[in-house]
């Protein structure tokens, strides 16, 4: 190598690995972050969702990415690109902000984030993750306890509930076929019982296993989207008639689009009698066990054999971070039963190498925030947010339900509340909702009939909020 390269290299990679310009670069993400913070909370955005159709969004994107480069910005990114993330993003920190179940963020969690991104203790084996790796471990073993779910119980951190679900039903195959299902397959068709509300990351996981379209029974639900016993034991009865090992059973806590739960202790029962597992995916809403209140709609939950609770949904934990938990622990380390010899010394069970529970190999450091907050807080902390967020949500659907032109889909359990005009065009309503601002909600479709959708999932939304919207909503079906 030249010279004046080796210099040139030498130099240019002590620019980046600078502590100083770390430090600057912090302050000024800082500042933006903060002055965001400020707007957001003194609801000075025009939109909590920013304008623009797909196509005109990556137009901007891609032709600043054409831009000429600027030699005088010798930063690792442009100098302007936070700022540029921050105004084209959704607000989520605004209290008007009542769109997708995704956290709205502790902001303090974000220098947890920064910390365990800079540490970058990728945590697939032990040795990979010497701090991360017994905080999960410890905040699993305890948080499964606090759960409900026995003396045997524990759980492992992966990077969201669609893979935490895939993940349980990997686990159930290899309860019924010990030892051979990753080997030789299966030897009958397998199947599963879900209801039809259930979220469609249920029947990919189904079908990701090969086991088709066939292997995913969906059984019929009541008026409040609630799984029916009488169509459960009819489409068993039918799985089993046309030759399916039928492994298992999976509970919504609560469903996606209107927040409705499963009678569990119905589905425990039926499982136990049908020698079946018992998934519940309570990606959403399983986080209500934290709450003395509103933990009720999850009786029976504690029976399950296994449980997908994202913190990334109620319980203000930046996403992803999931949590799968088992009431036998020892069930975890079914779920892959694969050999990789250079990452493991043995094929004993250990919990200190999370590869052998997980499908992610290199995972990031999911406990961090999890086991800091469980820490300072134990249970309280997350029975205050996930108390706060419902109480939005029901007082929400109060004020719909008192208000004459509107129906309501059902008095909320959860965060979610399902409402339709019977005066407007509903789809309309939203579109110029967005486009007029400030307010943000989504839609969802069931029967013919599109609902509009909100799930309440800033602390700081108040009343004002919860009114503004509706009148929002009702100001611009007069303009229609
Ligand atoms: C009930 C339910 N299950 C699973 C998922 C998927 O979770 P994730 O987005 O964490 O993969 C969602 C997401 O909205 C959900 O509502």
């Amino acid at each position: 190598m030249e010279e004046h390269t080796r210099r040139f290299n030498r130099s240019h990679w002590a620019s980046h690995f600078n502590a100083n310009r770390f430090e600057k670069v912090g302050e000024s993400v800082q500042n933006e972050l903060f002055q965001y913070l400020e707007s957001a909370w003194s609801r000075e955005f025009d939109r909590v969702l920013p304008q623009g159709t797909p196509e005109e969004r990556l137009a901007q994107w891609q032709s600043e990415l054409e831009r000429p480069q600027d030699s005088a910005d010798t930063g690792l990114v442009r100098h302007d690109l936070i700022k540029r993330m921050v105004d084209r993003s959704n607000k989520l920190h605004d209290p008007r902000y009542a769109g997708h179940q995704v956290a709205v963020p502790f902001p303090e969690l974000a220098w947890l984030q920064a910390a365990t991104s800079l540490l970058n203790n990728g945590m697939a084996i032990d040795e990979m993750g010497p701090a991360s790796s017994p905080m999960e471990e410890a905040a699993m073993r305890s948080i499964a306890q606090f759960m409900g779910l026995g003396p045997e119980s524990n759980g492992v951190l992966c990077h969201g509930g669609t893979l935490a679900n895939l993940t349980a039903l990997l686990a159930a195959r290899q309860r019924r076929y010990p030892g051979n299902a990753w080997r030789d397959g299966t030897s009958k068709p397998c199947a599963l019982l879900v209801s039809d509300q259930a979220h469609y990351c249920v029947a990919r996981a189904a079908q990701v296993m090969g086991w088709g379209e066939g292997g995913i029974f969906k059984v019929a639900t009541n008026e409040r989207h609630q799984m029916d016993g009488k169509a459960l034991l009819e489409s068993y009865e039918e799985a089993k008639n046309w030759g399916f090992e039928v492994l298992a059973i999976v509970g919504s806590a609560c469903t996606t689009s209107t927040g409705s739960f499963d009678d569990l202790e119905m589905m425990a029962d039926f499982a136990e009698q049908h020698g079946m597992w018992f998934h519940v995916d309570g990606a959403h809403g399983a986080a209500q066990i934290f709450s003395k209140t509103h933990s009720m709609v999850l009786k029976g939950m504690e029976r399950a054999d296994s449980i997908a609770m994202d913190f990334h949904k109620m319980l203000g934990v930046p996403a992803l971070c999931t949590g799968l938990f088992y009431r036998n622990g020892q069930d975890g380390y079914a779920a892959f039963s694969h050999e990789a010899n250079y990452l493991y010394e043995s094929q004993e069970e250990e919990w200190w190498n999370f590869s052998k529970r997980t499908f992610e190999c290199t995972k990031r450091m999911l406990s961090a925030a999890v086991y800091g907050i469980w820490e300072n807080h134990g249970p309280n902390l997350w029975e205050s947010l996930v108390d706060r967020l419902i109480e939005n949500a029901q007082s929400f659907a109060q004020i719909v339900d008192n208000r004459p032109g509107w129906e309501l889909f059902n008095h909320p359990n959860s965060n979610i509340v399902c409402f339709r005009s019977m005066d407007f065009d509903n789809d309309a309503l939203r579109r110029n909702m967005i486009d007029a601002g400030p307010y943000y909600l989504v839609k969802t479709v069931f029967g013919d009939q599109t609902w509009l959708r909100c799930t309440f999932q800033n602390p700081l939304t108040q009343e004002e909020d919860l009114n503004g919207l509706l009148e929002g909503l009702e100001g611009i079906g007069r303009e229609l």
